[in-house]
């Protein structure tokens, strides 16, 4: 008989009170983080696809902190202690007991198994369902299986029981088949055969996995199904596991954004975190980060070299080697090369932030331009607005942050420090050099440089001996020479 995944009950637990010891962090094993989020919300997001009636999150180690950060992502999930007796036996004890008289399915998840799919998870369900197991585990076949549970089976293939590596004979540690550590159980059969598992063991735990053994001597059906796809029983237990699950999803995330239509010329150098969206026609060149919230429009061209968090990057705008976090670029809009923009930069459509400029809470409006070397911070342009080289928004005077306003249509000389709180009108010019303390009216020209004097003879009167002041001289004496001969031609 085929059952609907829905015909019964169904309830997750997802197991997150370890430590993580392998992991050698002071931040949680389950916080860590692939995708830009972190393993624990990996798995809490898969489950929800299943559309379960209750979320049970089991916590211990710094469990405030744990909770805390699930409970932001997704704040129906009921948070359960584990208490002084260690192990994922343990933990699923009490989580069933938070479920109080619920009868239908538990599916258990553990927290640092992120590449988990939903279709595997409603695979496994559906195969729990129509075999009429007490329990179905998630097994997977690899090629190297150390570090977990092995999935023992007999003469007939049926499963008997999963022995840990640190438990297991070496016949049994030569088995590929693993616990994926991923189960759904029949509930009244887990509570009444939790409470017979012991700890008699290498590590000293309550061990769900003797769940397995203990169902079988009551003669009830248990059942491994195998995962589709061998990565998504990927259990992160190490910095090494973590590197291995975070290239994974990349490549999952890449392959994605490719299948909806944009160019990505090299998926081993580029990462994109989960929440990142990409329009079509997008392309992505080599050794590029597109992180967190990032959103790309149609059209436009990301990279080389260039690292974008929580960016909005309007249609065909070109952003090249460049480093940006909570910028807002427009429609046509061109960045970099080697431009650092930090939060709070908003560049307007068909604008430029160029060369060696840094950028912070500021807005550049429509077609301005700030080309090349320039510090733009706590500043508002205008539209159609030149910024010449150089230019310096001096926005801070040791003790507070000052605005700088500048108009549209404003061009500015080379090399200009403006000292906020100042404000440069609408179509006002500044020379080169210029230090603007003042505001500017709207088409004055601003000049604060003295007139240039030049003294003649100080390299030879003040340097002598240099190579400067030698080659002053013979230049000196030769234009009086050509003076002299212009003297007598006339
Ligand atoms: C576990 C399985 C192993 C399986 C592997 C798959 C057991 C005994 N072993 O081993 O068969 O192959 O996962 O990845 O279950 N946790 C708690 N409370 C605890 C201990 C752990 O909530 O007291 C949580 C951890 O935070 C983690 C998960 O359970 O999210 C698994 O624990 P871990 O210590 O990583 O078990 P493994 O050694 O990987
Ligand atoms: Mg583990």
């Amino acid at each position: 008989m085929t059952h609907n995944i829905n015909d019964r009950g169904l309830a997750v637990i997802v197991l997150a009170a370890g430590q993580g010891t392998r992991m050698k962090s002071s931040l949680p094993k389950v916080l860590h983080r692939i995708g830009g989020r972190p393993l624990v919300g990996h798995v809490i997001d898969t489950a929800l696809a299943l559309a379960p009636e209750r979320v049970v999150l089991v916590v211990r180690h710094e469990r405030d902190l744990v909770a805390g950060t699930v409970i932001e992502q997704t704040p129906g999930v009921v948070i359960v202690d584990q208490d002084d007796v260690p192990g994922t036996g343990r933990a699923v004890e009490l989580a069933l007991d938070a479920l109080d008289d619920f009868t239908g399915d538990v599916l258990v998840l553990s927290g640092d198994v992120p590449l988990l799919d939903s279709d595997t998870l409603t695979g496994l369900v559906g195969a729990h369902r129509d075999g009429s197991a007490a329990a179905t585990v998630l097994s997977a076949v690899l090629e190297d299986a150390t570090g977990y549970g092995r999935v023992i089976r007999d003469a007939e293939g049926a499963v008997t029981r999963i022995v840990e590596q640190k438990d297991a004979t070496p016949d049994e540690a030569a088995v590929h088949e693993i616990n994926a550590g991923v189960y759904v159980f029949e509930a009244q059969a887990l509570r009444a055969h939790l409470s017979l598992v012991g700890t008699a063991n290498a590590q000293g735990e309550k061990y769900l996995t003797d769940v397995v053994a203990l169902l079988r001597d009551s003669r009830l059906v248990v059942a491994a199904a195998s995962a589709p796809d061998a990565a998504a029983a990927l259990g992160v237990n190490d910095r090494v596991q973590l590197a291995e699950a975070a290239r994974l999803l990349n490549a999952r995330t890449v392959r994605r954004w490719q299948l909806e239509g944009a160019t990505i010329l090299d998926p081993a150098t580029t990462w994109i975190d989960v929440d990142a969206k990409l329009a079509s026609d997008v392309t992505v060149l080599p050794n590029t980060h597109i992180l967190g919230a990032t959103v790309v429009d149609a059209g436009a061209t990301i990279g080389p070299d260039t690292s974008l968090v929580h960016c909005e990057v309007g249609e065909n705008a070109t952003v090249t080697r460049t480093d940006a976090t909570l910028a807002v670029i427009g429609a046509g809009a061109t960045v970099g090369p080697f431009a650092y923009l930090r939060p709070g930069t908003h560049l307007g459509a068909r604008g430029k932030i160029g060369t060696f400029v840094e950028t912070k809470n500021s807005t550049i409006g429509e077609r301005s331009k700030v080309p090349h070397l320039s510090y733009i911070g706590d500043t508002t342009i205008g539209t159609g607005v030149n910024l010449g080289a150089g230019a310096i928004t001096a926005n801070y005077d040791d003790i507070a942050k000052h605005r700088t306003e500048i108009g549209d249509e404003v061009h500015t000389g080379s090399h200009n420090v403006f000292v906020a709180p100042v404000r440069i009108g609408d179509g006002a010019k500044t020379g080169a050099g210029a230090v603007v303390r003042k505001d500017v009216p709207a088409g004055a020209l601003a000049l604060s440089i003295a007139p240039q004097r030049n003294i003649e003879g100080w390299v030879e009167s003040n340097r002598p001996g240099t190579g400067a002041a030698d080659v002053a001289a013979r230049a000196r004496s030769a234009q009086k020479a050509d003076d002299g001969s212009q003297e007598e031609d006339r």
